[in-house]
């Protein structure tokens, strides 16, 4: 059986309505799944490496689930992948701890799909925006395997449309379900 790690980087859960209910939506789809909420562990963002690596080592399949903060990954979930993928541990000639796990990214964004076009408002595709991640995934040894993407649940909304971003954010839950779903029968 896989043990699929799922990594929260969102900043502050208690005011998130996204991953939030991707989260809690997830634990019902599969209740087998350990959950990594870095903002309840490490308020202070003081990331306890140790405990974190050992969390890693016995991941199958980890899943990066977060909201896009300035293009990339939120701050908390930034020092947490800084401190934690060591030289060593994760990556140089003797670091091969994440070697083979396979790496899904889940995020969600406050723009529309449509800005993220060369043309549009963003000026990049958000496939270009996920280099960094595969870069990492390379470095490390580890298989990307895909990311499951929202789009347009920004903050700015959440008061006037938190059913339709609820509603986004189960069929969100679901497709990741679906692909952790596909993995361990692949395994
Ligand atoms: C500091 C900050 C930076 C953000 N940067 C982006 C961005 O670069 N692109 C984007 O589409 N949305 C951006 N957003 C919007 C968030 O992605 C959006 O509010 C989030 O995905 C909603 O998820 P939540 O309800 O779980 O907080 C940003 C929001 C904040 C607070």
């Amino acid at each position: 059986m896989a043990n699929i790690l799922i990594v929260s980087g969102h900043t502050n859960l208690d005011d998130s309505v996204a991953n939030k209910e991707i989260l809690y939506r997830l634990k019902e789809l599969l209740p087998d799944l350990e959950f990594d909420l870095l903002s309840e562990l490490y308020p202070d963002y003081k990331i306890d490496v140790e405990k974190e690596q050992e969390k890693l080592k016995k991941a199958d399949i980890i899943v990066l689930q977060y909201p896009i903060f300035w293009y990339s990954m939120p701050s908390l979930l930034e020092k947490w992948m800084e401190e934690v993928f060591q030289h060593g541990f994760s990556h140089g000639t003797t670091g091969d701890k994440l070697k083979g796990k396979k790496l899904i990214i889940s995020f969600t964004t406050g723009a529309p799909e449509e800005a993220y076009t060369k043309e549009g408002r963003m000026a990049y595709t958000i496939e270009d925006f996920l280099n960094p991640i595969k870069a990492t995934c390379k470095q490390c040894q580890m298989v990307y395997y895909g990311a499951v993407k929202t789009y347009g649940v920004s903050y700015q909304i959440r008061q006037e449309k938190s059913k339709e971003i609820k509603e986004k954010a189960l069929k969100h839950a679901k497709e990741l379900a679906e692909m952790l779903k596909e993995i361990k029968n692949d395994q």
